[in-house]
């Protein structure tokens, strides 16, 4: 059998209304305006404020925009993957809740968690399930519903994230395009750098989890940024040798949104032009396993085939990694 690859055939997003902007940080904690933009890159982000709706809801908005740009029956997709580390229950998955929603009754679906690596990840086993002729197309969603576990009285981490989702839909190809190599890399984070401290087994949830905030997310947020701006310029570079790219070949990096010095670190090392740089962090902030399907989708209109595209996150675990896609479509 000839070799199969896997190509995106289709992006979709959904982000809520709502904008919460820095100056209505400014009013929350201890912040201001001018010390997220410069820390950061961050101007505001969205939040999902209406208190029923959670992840599987944006995950099926962007699910549903995607098979409609294609023109894609639900009942072709064989199988959903949802990136998230918001899930709207801990089980079910929040990729059955999308199956339902838009009506895949052929697909099954799992979640994938790896924080913000976890589009990356779930895009290369989305792929090698395509690749391996189990299957023809596959829907791979990032979905985080951010505001549901930050604590809105740290200003370590409270202006960081914001809410969103973004899908691609893979589909097979015999020619060479679409997810050409990936590296990915995991260092487990026993130091707890950047975790959930309770509601998992190890601390399951209780009046006293409740009161200390252990919900939330925490990070030590300057190990985490020098391992982050290590990881992600390293494994691009790494990508682009396996490879023979130069910064010349390359089209658009497609980074992980979770700190504009990260971002401009990494193309700085891939010699990349800044305008070959995917940057939306100043409108959404960081949503998680969301931050590179949105760019994606964003930036759909400016792509052609052929365009050659490094994607690369750093996130949670700690995990990170490099895809090389060639556009399909
Ligand atoms: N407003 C004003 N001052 C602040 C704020 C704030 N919101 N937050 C922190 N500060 C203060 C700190 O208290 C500190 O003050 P001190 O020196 O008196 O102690 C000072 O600003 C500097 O703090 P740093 O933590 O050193 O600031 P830094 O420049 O490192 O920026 C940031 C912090 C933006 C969090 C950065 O460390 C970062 O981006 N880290 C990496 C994030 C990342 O990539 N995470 C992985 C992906 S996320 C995921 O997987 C879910």
């Amino acid at each position: 059998m000839s070799k199969r690859y896997a190509g995106i055939t289709g992006t979709g997003h959904y982000v809520p209304e709502y904008v919460l902007t820095n100056q209505e940080l400014e009013t929350i904690v201890d912040t201001n305006d001018e010390w997220i933009r410069t820390r950061t890159g961050i101007r505001e982000r969205r939040i999902l404020k209406d208190k029923d709706k959670a992840t599987s809801f944006m995950a099926t908005r962007a699910a549903e925009e995607v098979l409609e740009r294609t023109g894609t029956d639900p009942k072709e997709i064989d199988v959903i993957i949802v990136a998230t580390v918001t899930p709207d229950y801990m089980f079910p998955a929040t990729a059955c809740l999308v199956q339902k929603n838009i009506g895949a009754t052929r697909a099954y679906a799992f979640d994938m968690l790896a924080a913000c690596s976890g589009f990356l990840f779930a895009l290369t086993t989305g792929s090698n399930m395509i690749e391996s002729g189990r299957a023809q197309k596959v829907l791979v969603i990032g979905a985080d519903k951010m505001s549901s576990i930050v604590d809105y009285t740290d200003r370590n981490t409270c202006i960081l994230f914001g809410d969103g989702a973004g899908a691609v839909l893979l589909e097979a190809f015999e020619e060479e395009t679409g997810v050409i190599d990936y590296v990915h890399y995991t260092d487990g984070d026993d130091q707890c750098l950047l975790y959930q401290p309770a509601g998992g087994s190890k601390r399951p949830a209780s009046h006293e989890t409740v009161d200390l905030h252990l919900h939330s997310l925490r990070q030590d947020g300057r190990p985490v940024f020098k391992k982050a701006t290590e990881g992600m310029a390293d494994v691009s570079a790494e990508i682009m040798k396996r490879n023979n790219l130069t910064g010349e070949d390359v089209d658009w990096l497609v980074p992980h949104q979770a700190n504009l010095r990260i971002i401009s670190a990494t193309a700085n090392r891939m010699g990349l032009d800044p305008s070959k740089v995917m940057i939306n962090i100043d409108k959404y902030g960081n949503t998680t396993a969301a931050t590179i399907p949105l760019c994606l989708c964003e930036w759909s209109d400016r792509l052609s085939k052929g365009d050659k595209l490094v994607l690369t996150a750093f996130g949670g675990g700690l995990t990170w990694g490099a895809t090389y896609v060639k556009w399909s479509v």
